[in-house]
């Protein structure tokens, strides 16, 4: 019996694309092998990898003067890839620093940029712009749109001016719909909204592409990766196979617009659930609520192991908050059904009878 994965990511997938990979695993498209047995650089791997490209290209409406690059080290490779890609000319840099992930991005680029915080988050929210001190003159401004563990999420994008803008997107990406011209870099690791873990997606501008420290490894220079259809070294080609049955199934639900809908409703109907019961409570200011990862507490917090147990035996798993901040935390990434937030607020609604 499937359950229903609340898990931050590695995320659930959707049962079109686990199905998929079961049925091609021994022979993928003809070739008579496996493709996590197939030569990353063999014709047809190197066409899915352009395909690849495209499809996000369209899914997001990518300009043409942007790469889109395949790397491996996770989000947390970037945390470095970053500055040592971008700081030739100009070593001053300007961080927010409202969660887990951007201090963890803040400690890295601090090895090789001065860095200048912006602002800094809450437990409940994200300072107003007016207290943000940026630095017109920064290389750039780095955030995270969506803390994954903190469940703290800009309202919208930052306004930092002519200073190129980076984002941490690994939680957030193809969620919901975002203008990638306000950006000079976007970056993704795979494992919620685009499959498994093993690659991260690197959205750059051209411009930025003539800006690395000569300290940069190879395998994370963006001009090196975008000259050889990001096959610097040998790919991780079952998680860009994965990727690529991602994006087809979110072609097949109708695109990020759609998704987007379905994902608005599912996260409305959670907080609504939460703000009306005595029971449960999520302390985050309405306008800076993660609209994927919503974490929340029991008023009586004795009795979360209790929850969590009873909430596996109804099918709903992974419910636990981050090792870090404790609690409870519901991701309702793309592949997370409606049906999946339904019975979950059924299962929080029953639980709160039987223990009041
Ligand atoms: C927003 C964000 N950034 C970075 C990371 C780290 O990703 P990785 O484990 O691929 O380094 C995560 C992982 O959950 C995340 O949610």
């Amino acid at each position: 019996m499937r359950a229903y994965n609340f898990a931050a990511g590695p995320a659930m997938l959707p049962e079109e694309v686990l199905a998929k990979v079961q049925n091609e695993i021994f022979d993928w498209c003809g070739t008579g092998v496996s493709v996590m047995e197939l030569g990353h650089r063999t014709k047809i791997f190197q066409e899915l990898l352009e395909n690849l490209q495209k499809k996000i290209r369209t899914l997001m409406n990518i300009p043409h003067n942007y790469k889109i690059l395949f790397v491996q080290g996770g989000a947390q490779g970037q945390f470095s890839g970053i500055p040592m890609n971008l700081l030739k000319q100009n070593k001053n840099v300007d961080y927010f620093n409202t969660g887990i992930w951007s201090k963890k991005a803040i400690d890295a680029a601090t090895k090789y940029a001065d860095v200048n915080i912006v602002a800094e988050s809450t437990k409940t929210g994200i300072p107003d712009v007016s207290a943000w001190k940026l630095n017109p003159k920064a290389s750039y401004v780095y955030y995270c749109p969506n803390e994954t563990i903190n469940g703290i999420q800009f309202s919208q994008v930052p306004d930092v001016g002519n200073v190129t803008l980076i984002a941490d997107m690994t939680s957030s990406i193809l969620s919901e719909e975002i203008d990638v011209s306000k950006f000079g870099l976007i970056f993704a690791a795979a494992q919620k909204n685009l499959g498994i873990a093993g690659v991260t997606i690197v959205i750059v501008r051209d411009d930025l592409l003539n800006s690395s420290l000569d300290i940069v490894p190879n395998v994370w220079n963006y001009k090196l990766l975008s000259e050889c259809n990001s096959s610097v070294n040998t790919v991780p080609v079952f998680a860009l196979y994965v990727m690529d049955l991602m994006v087809d199934w979110l072609i097949t639900q109708g695109g990020v617009s759609a998704i987007a809908k379905i994902n608005k409703r599912k996260v409305e109907k959670l907080y609504n659930y939460i703000d009306t019961s005595e029971f449960y409570y999520n302390n985050v200011e309405k306008p800076y609520r993660s609209q994927i990862n919503v974490p929340f507490e029991l008023t009586q917090e004795s009795l979360s192991v209790d929850f969590l147990d009873e909430a596996i035996a109804n099918g709903l798993k992974y419910l636990q908050g981050h090792i870090a901040v404790g609690g409870l935390r519901a991701s309702l990434y793309n592949a997370m059904p409606e049906s999946g937030v339904d019975k979950l607020i059924s299962f929080m609604h029953d639980f709160a009878a039987k223990h009041r």
